[in-house]
């Protein structure tokens, strides 16, 4: 049951599609929310965060294809990994689930038909690019040709990459469907609209609530001076979404029924947990608190449509949306080439999810400002922060406590008003928490870390406990340092959940908010273990260059994406030879007994093979799909008649086989047994 003091308050964050991989860049957002819910936890609210996979649209239709694969298939695949990831960052969702739900269908419905019943859906008959091959209609990022200010080719339908100048899709000259490569039709459909315009009173209002940031309320500002336009809400077959009820082959476009998913995921967790109640969140004079995270490019869709949908269908509109900028690496934008697009699975392969979160929390505050993983700085802060000053803390008190006091800490508080003083703290940490300054609540906490290391520096413990009859003062001191630690640790707990976990268990206690004000007196604790290691810079350098690897694998499967259909299907069998041409290639079972990579070679491995008594090297260019060392070993076939070859890196001598799909390279292996030297035949 809730206490009348506990505020209700249900959180999301924004829906990511179920296409592509998380990476540093979405973990911005799920970890400055999860932060402030696992705050909301912590002072004892009942706040419940939930999420899906963005599952619907084009794109997500035609990825399915490349990867031969049925939607349904991919997005299950997806949100598995999704999920993974979101679980190894410690994102605390109640409920991961996807748009693709029973519930979403039947909320979609249920909010289009009242829209509908209440005259706020108009139709009418628009006209579109449609690809005659494929048999759909276009949107505009599917359609490319030659941009007609620079005359560059290969541009997208709504603006040029290489000039820069933005026009509609009829402009480009001689356009091509980027799926089928047909030359697209201009081809009639009725579309449905939700009529935006008749919200603009209750918009304005909602808007000038006072719990939007001051930059989206001028944003929305902007548009409501400029007058709401309808909004289009529907698309045509062939789509993956839902069906809209009562028309023929029409689907809500994806963004209908994204921001649903919010309802439809709180909805199945409601559905299976007992005392949760949809209605109680979700009713026009609901008395809960409902907040959503997003990403500054998709306030269009919060700021607008979905709380005027919510309102036209009778719910309760959001609370606040609060909007963040965008991350960059280094100060610039997540470059591929670089390596610093790093997918969240890339970086987990390397370092601990909690250096980001307190990184991230540090520079985060409540504004739209973009904010930048400055990888030097990442080091140098996790390092001095977390393990020089927190830890710092626990492992100079701990070994006193644990041999001369048998783990016990003193049976009174020594220096009460250092304790008080840590204590008080909680209210302007506390704030600063619950508005989303956490690079203020950080500084607050590093600056009582300094003056608990201070304390254990100027007392020295170290130095008296070199002197006779001291052991009561000794452990006054460190039992103080302990104190203050824990207390640390509770206000670091949103932030670094696992590391406050573990000092819980060292300090054999709970961490809890209510504790700040009951110091552990009298109190076993156990064995100290290190809390949180140091960074290596050369974890950075190594995720570095995983991260270009794994991004060369996923533009080759892009370029396959953006390839005409057609192109994409089985490569016919060459033309046809003869045995005796065949049977002049020499291929033998080879052995790799050394693999390294070829500085300056982006594809390059460097094999040194074993052909069966005797050593060549070849140059391969397997290096986006195969690391050097799980390469040595490995058996595999070689073409060993094969004219050397003297390229940039050196000689390549002969060659190995593998086969390729564009996005991975699969070496060719005999079964085992096979020894170097046997001939292939
Ligand atoms: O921009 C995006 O990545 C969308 N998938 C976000 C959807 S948020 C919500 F509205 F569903
Ligand atoms: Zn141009």
């Amino acid at each position: 049951m809730t206490s009348t003091s506990e505020r209700e308050i249900l959180v999301t964050s924004a829906l990511p599609y179920a296409n592509g991989s998380i990476h540093l860049g979405h973990m911005l957002e799920y970890i400055q929310t999860d932060i402030w819910v696992r705050y909301q936890r912590l002072v004892g609210n009942r706040c419940h965060y939930v999420c899906a996979d963005d599952a619907h649209g084009t794109a997500i239709m035609l990825r399915a294809e490349v990867e031969g694969i049925t939607p349904e298939q991919l997005i299950a695949k997806v949100q598995a990994e999704h999920e993974a990831d979101f679980a190894d960052f410690k994102i605390s969702f109640d409920n991961y689930y996807s748009t693709h739900s029973p519930e979403n269908q039947k909320l979609a419905e249920h909010i289009f038909n009242i829209c509908d019943a209440k005259g706020h859906i108009s139709r009418r008959t628009i006209t579109q690019a449609f690809d005659p091959e494929k048999e759909l209609f276009l949107a505009d990022r599917f359609i490319k040709g030659t941009c007609p200010k620079c005359k560059t080719e290969d541009q997208y339908g709504d603006n040029c990459e290489a000039c820069g100048a933005t026009y509609s899709p009829s402009e480009l000259i001689d356009p091509k469907s980027a799926i089928s490569g047909a030359t697209p039709v201009p081809k009639e459909s009725l579309h449905m609209f939700f009529k935006l315009p008749d919200f603009q009173a209750l918009l304005e209002q909602w808007t000038r609530s006072g719990s939007l940031q001051d930059e989206i309320a001028n944003k929305l500002a902007e548009w409501l001076d400029a007058g709401l336009q309808e909004w289009d809400i529907s698309r045509d077959a062939p789509y993956f979404g839902f069906q809209i009820p009562g028309a023929d082959n029409k689907y809500f476009y994806v963004w209908l029924d994204a921001p649903i998913g919010y309802m439809a995921s709180f909805q199945n967790l409601c559905d299976k947990t007992d005392g949760l109640d949809f209605d109680h969140y979700f009713n026009k004079d609901s008395t809960t608190e409902l907040y959503h995270f997003i990403g500054k490019d998709i306030i269009n869709f919060h700021g607008l449509f979905w709380p005027a949908m919510l309102h036209c269908a009778d719910f309760r509109t959001p609370t606040a949306v609060y909007a963040h900028g965008f991350l960059t690496v280094n100060g610039k934008k997540m470059s591929k080439s670089r390596g610093t697009f790093i997918k969240a699975n890339t970086y987990l392969r390397h370092l601990k999810p909690e250096y980001l979160r307190y990184y991230f929390a540090a520079k985060l505050h409540n504004r739209v400002e973009d904010l930048d993983l400055n990888l030097d700085d990442f080091v140098q802060r996790v390092n001095a922060d977390l393990v020089g000053k927190v830890v710092n803390i626990a492992s100079r008190s701990a070994g006193f406590i644990t041999k001369q006091h048998q783990g016990m800490l003193s049976a009174e508080v020594s220096e009460p008003e250092l304790i008080a003083q840590f204590a008080a703290a909680k209210t302007i940490i506390g704030t600063y928490y619950e508005k989303r300054e956490f690079g203020k609540a950080v500084k607050a906490i590093m600056a009582l870390a300094d003056t608990a290391n201070q304390y254990i520096a100027d007392q020295a413990p170290w130095a008296i406990a070199k002197q006779e009859g001291t052991g009561q003062q000794v452990q006054n001191i460190c039992s103080t340092g302990l104190n203050l630690f824990r207390m640390l640790m509770i206000y670091l707990q949103p932030i670094v959940p696992d590391m406050a976990a573990a000092a819980g268990d060292f300090l054999n206690t709970k961490i809890t908010w209510q504790a700040l004000d009951t110091p552990l007196i009298d109190h076993q604790i156990n064995k100290f273990k290190p809390l949180m290691t140091r960074i290596e810079s050369t974890s950075i350098d190594s995720m570095l260059d995983d991260s270009k690897q794994e991004l060369a694998k996923e533009e080759a499967l892009k370029q396959k994406q953006a390839q005409p259909v057609g192109v994409l299907e089985a490569d016919p069998i060459a033309e046809q030879i003869q045995f005796p041409d065949f049977a002049k290639i020499d291929l033998r079972v080879v052995q790799i007994t050394q693999a390294e990579t070829v500085p300056g070679a982006d594809k390059l491995l460097r094999l040194e093979l074993d052909i069966g008594g005797e050593a060549r090297q070849v140059l391969s260019g397997i290096k986006s799909s195969y690391q050097p060392e799980d390469l040595i070993g490995k058996l595999t076939i070689w073409v060993a008649n094969l004219a050397p070859r003297k390229m940039k890196f050196g000689i390549s001598e002969g060659m190995i086989l593998a086969a390729s799909d564009g996005t991975g390279i699969y070496l060719l292996e005999p079964d085992s047994g096979a020894k170097p030297g046997l001939r292939v035949s």
